[in-house]
């Protein structure tokens, strides 16, 4: 190779090096591991995301309540990273708490909730985390994910939940650019991140996220 061959490598990997180190996690990860995205406002000023791949430990729970769900994930979810691995090892909390709502076909039908924990950066590897041992619990790739974002704090229950989800489907329905993503795979579907342990009284913070593409 030649000395400026070597040279333009080496700036290459500098500039990536900085944009990785340049990615400031928000206040509400406090310092936790957590997913990297890319964010901006669009016409009418709602927020929208770009996640890359990531890694996540998941499991799926069926019923009809998101906050029943999540604590039924969130066990299964712990147990994992305090030790119900292949490695018998503690995998450290990381940051938020996802949830993937597939809506059932009918009035009276189950949703489907898969409730996942962030992999630390330490495991996003091609070899991945440790092993689940429980058969509930599997390690999947979510991204890349293009979302519009709605923001709200305290404790979020299902029907302030549903209610912010509405209410940033219709929003999004109003923006020239942006539009809800109805591609067969994830029409009807949306996200809610939790970002805060129960403990946590003061600033908590929640998101709910619609699958997106750009208007053309
Ligand atoms: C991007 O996200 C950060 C962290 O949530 C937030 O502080 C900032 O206001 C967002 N920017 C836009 C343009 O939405
Ligand atoms: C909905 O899910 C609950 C909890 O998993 C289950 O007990 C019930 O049988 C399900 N109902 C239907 C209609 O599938
Ligand atoms: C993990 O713990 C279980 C139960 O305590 C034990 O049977 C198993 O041998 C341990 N595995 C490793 C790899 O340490």
């Amino acid at each position: 190779m030649t000395n400026t061959l070597i040279f333009a490598l080496l700036i290459a990997l500098i500039a990536a090096v900085s944009v990785m180190a340049d990615w400031e996690s928000p206040w509400y990860y406090h310092g936790l591991d957590g997913p990297e995205f890319t964010n901006s406002t669009v016409d009418n000023g709602v927020e929208v995301r770009a996640y890359g791949s990531n890694l996540w430990a998941s499991t799926n729970v069926e019923g009809n309540q998101l906050n029943v769900a999540l604590n039924v994930g969130f066990e299964r979810l712990f147990a994992y990273i305090s030790g119900a691995n292949a490695l018998n090892t503690s995998i450290p909390m990381t940051t938020p708490v996802l949830a993937y709502v597939q809506p059932g076909a009918g009035p009276n039908c189950n949703s489907t909730f898969t409730v996942s924990f962030f992999v630390p950066y330490e495991y996003q590897t091609t070899d991945g985390p440790p092993k689940p041992t429980s058969e509930d619990v599997f390690i999947e790739s979510i991204g890349p994910l293009n979302v519009a974002v709605s923001e709200f704090d305290g404790y979020a229950v299902q029907t302030e939940i549903i209610a912010k989800t509405v209410e940033l489907e219709k929003e999004v329905e109003s923006s020239s650019d942006i539009q809800l993503d109805t591609s067969e795979d994830v029409v009807d579907t949306w996200w809610f991140a939790g970002y805060d342990p129960p403990f946590r009284l003061n600033n908590r913070h929640n998101e709910v996220w619609a699958p997106v593409v750009t208007k053309n």
